[in-house]
């Protein structure tokens, strides 16, 4: 017999999830939440969803399992073009010579974008100019961004030099799959960081992304989540959004606007 969710449960894990991630869980969700939570009631025996909730209520270890259950992770090498463009453009040559660089993938997933932007930086800088630092919710995300392994389709994306440069093909076991570059690792720093709280410990940047995760916020949280990153980026420093996402509702007096989706901080 199925095990269903009810809508009390589903209620409960909306809460839960609200409160400790700030994903704005949709009623439209409530079969995908079902389904992905489904095989922690079979690891533990349970045939009901109310004793797994319960689970999580009490036990820090199952909450982080079912967070990283219920994020979504989606990510690609070089996703919005445009974006590597200004970088490449308007950024990193104006960057101050011998000054280390800075980045932030503040919502990196398994490390795509963060990976895409060492080959660029380490193309135009010394290795000793540049550093990445990736954070994310879940934690299965970050343990995959730091080993920087990935199916070899998903090179597609990488333009055709930096792919032979820092992509490095599997064989035997990894057949089917590439490795990124282990230079480029040892300037990236990929942490479990979450977004509803200021990430102190991860420093002050000349570049931010937080592309693809204020999606899934209500505008409260969005406040909140991008003024708490703000912090950390250096006054006349680069914050980016997706270009499917904007700041329309929000208070951003700290904010110029300079191209689709990319801000300036001035103060
Ligand atoms: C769709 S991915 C975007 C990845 C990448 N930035 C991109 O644009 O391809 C969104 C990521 O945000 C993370 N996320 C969601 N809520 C978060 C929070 N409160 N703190 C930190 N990361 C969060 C998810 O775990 C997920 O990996």
């Amino acid at each position: 017999m199925a095990i269903l969710l009810s809508d009390n449960e589903f209620i409960t894990v909306q809460k839960l999830i609200f409160r400790e991630v700030g994903i704005d869980l949709q009623s439209s969700k409530k079969l995908l939440v079902q389904s992905r939570l489904l095989k922690r009631l079979l690891h533990y025996g349970f045939d009901n969803y109310l004793d797994y909730i319960r689970l999580v209520q009490i036990n820090v270890t199952e909450r982080i399992e079912m967070i990283n259950l219920i994020t979504t992770n989606e990510t690609y090498f070089f996703r919005e073009i445009d974006h590597f463009e200004y970088l490449q453009k308007e950024i990193i040559p104006k960057h101050p010579f011998k000054t280390k660089f800075r980045f932030w993938s503040a919502a990196a997933s398994v490390g795509a974008e963060a990976y895409s932007v060492a080959m660029l930086l380490d193309k135009t800088m010394a290795r000793s100019d540049w550093e990445i630092v990736g954070t994310d919710i879940n934690t299965d995300v970050i343990k995959k961004a730091r080993i920087g392994l990935y199916p070899e389709k998903w090179a597609d994306k990488i333009p055709i030099e930096l792919k032979k440069e820092y992509c490095l093909r599997g064989r035997g076991r990894h057949e089917g799959q590439f490795l990124m570059d282990r230079a480029l690792v040892e300037n990236m720093d990929f942490r479990v960081g979450n977004l509803m709280k200021y990430n102190g410990e991860v420093g002050r940047f000349d570049v931010i992304w937080l592309r693809n995760v204020l999606i899934y916020f209500d505008d409260d949280t969005k406040q909140m989540v991008v003024d708490n990153v703000l912090r950390n980026l250096k006054v006349g420093g680069y914050f980016f959004i997706s270009l499917t996402e904007n700041l329309n509702m929000l208070n951003t007096a700290n904010l110029e606007s300079v191209a689709t989706s990319v801000y300036r901080k001035i103060k």
